[in-house]
């Protein structure tokens, strides 16, 4: 039977780390002891608090559908939230919950993109940016932010890459995957351009906003330029900050019309979100937020293991993040060299090949997030493990001639 494969499904290319992680389970079943630095999420448990909640509502009957976009108590919280933490004033009708952060992205872009819009994103970017902005019809057009400036879009780059048909530019601070953070003064620079383009829209994803480092003082965009609240959505969730990555609740607020745009795909899509993973959702936000820094110290420990440990591998140099639980070293220093295998690294994905294959630690290369040649680590694990990592990359380095 020839499968009836669509347009939309042709214009998305298959996730570039799924063949890391499919090398990475292969190995594993053949009994290797592989250490797996892919996956997204934070190694915590939910915290208890947040896991009674769920459970108390459950046993309340809190089982049944809800308003397609969020339960008014969590649409409360979350306009709580905004206030509290980054000084954004919200009505409830411009809050819109959904199963996770990431379908937040894409009601937003199916909502708005017509075939031809332009979505700028900056590189290196999270993998999902580009294929939603695809499946949405519109063409994603990357800003390309160098190490030297911590991986970070300037102002002159964002300028150069807007035209008449630009429709949203996605920001990510700290970003997945280069753990980068833009300080206040560099989102104001960010506004300066933005201000003279009103017809660019922004969508700032704030997923790892608790998780920075240093003493760095978080913003977000419309809190700092407020004269682009008008068009800005600002996203957010659960997911990190309160490790909450299976119970599927992510949000954001922005105009009341795109809000309800999103509200009319979420109605013919998804639905509400899970009920009770709601109620959960709004403990969260509401309960206590002492554990949130004691969990940023835990990653900024780990964050310090990590960038030393790769820092003393031969040919890799690794910057210092200022957020989120990810590292991304350049591995410019041993493009051309020869692995054990007889294999000359060529590029990105040859050194996390070759890596994986020798010492058997599974890392995502630099290309999947679009800027080579690097690669990315999550230090979503435990120090012991970070340790032995470290020891397996410096070994293999070492072993490249
Ligand atoms: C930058 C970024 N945005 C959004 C998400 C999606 O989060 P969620 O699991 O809530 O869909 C992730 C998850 O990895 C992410 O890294």
């Amino acid at each position: 039977m020839t499968f009836l494969e669509s347009d939309t499904l042709k214009r998305v290319k298959p996730s570039p780390t799924l063949a890391v992680t499919a090398k990475a389970r292969e190995l594993a079943r053949q009994g290797k002891k592989v250490i797996s630095l892919g996956a997204g999420e934070p190694d915590f448990d939910t915290p208890e608090n947040i896991c009674d909640a769920a459970i108390k509502a459950i046993k309340r009957g809190e089982t049944r559908y809800t308003d397609v976009d969020g339960i008014p108590e969590l649409k409360a919280a979350i306009v709580e939230k905004f206030k509290r933490e980054n000084g954004l004033t919200y009505k409830t009708t411009q809050v819109s919950v959904s199963p996770g952060g990431k379908p937040v992205i894409y009601n937003a872009m199916m909502a708005s993109v017509n075939v031809g819009d332009e979505v700028i994103i900056p590189a290196p970017y999270w993998v999902s940016y580009p294929d939603m902005v695809l499946l949405a019809g519109g063409t994603p057009v990357f800003a390309v932010g160098e190490m030297a400036d911590g991986f970070k879009l300037k102002p002159e780059t964002l300028e150069a890459a807007i035209t008449p048909k630009t429709k949203w530019l996605i920001l990510n601070s700290p970003s997945n995957p280069s753990g980068a953070a833009y300080t206040e003064a560099e989102l104001k620079a960010l506004g300066e351009v933005l201000k003279k383009y009103p017809h660019v829209w922004i969508l700032t994803d704030d997923m790892y906003e608790h998780l920075t480092f240093d003493n760095f003082h978080y913003t977000t965009i419309a809190q700092v330029v407020p004269e682009l609240y008008d068009r800005t959505l600002t996203m957010n969730g659960v997911s990190k900050a309160y490790s909450m990555t299976g119970w599927r609740i992510g949000y954001a607020a922005g105009p009341e019309p795109l809000i309800k745009a999103m509200s009319k795909i979420i109605s013919q899509s998804t639905s509400n979100p899970c009920s009770i993973a709601q109620w959960a959702a709004v403990e969260a936000l509401n309960g206590p937020q002492d554990f949130i820094p004691q969990r940023a110290a835990v990653f900024q420990k780990r964050r310090d293991l990590v960038v030393a440990g790769l820092n003393a591998a031969e040919g890799i140099y690794c910057p210092v993040p200022e957020g989120a639980f990810y590292v991304y070293p350049s591995i410019e220093g041993l493009i051309g060299k020869t692995a054990p295998s007889g294999k000359v690294i060529q590029t990105d994905e040859d050194f996390a090949s070759e890596l994986l294959q020798t010492e058997t630690v599974a890392v995502v290369h630099g290309a999947a997030f679009g800027l080579s040649p690097f690669f990315r680590i999550s230090y979503a694990t435990s120090e012991a493990v970070l340790t032995e990592a470290c020891e397996r990359i410096q070994r293999f380095c070492a072993s490249l001639k």
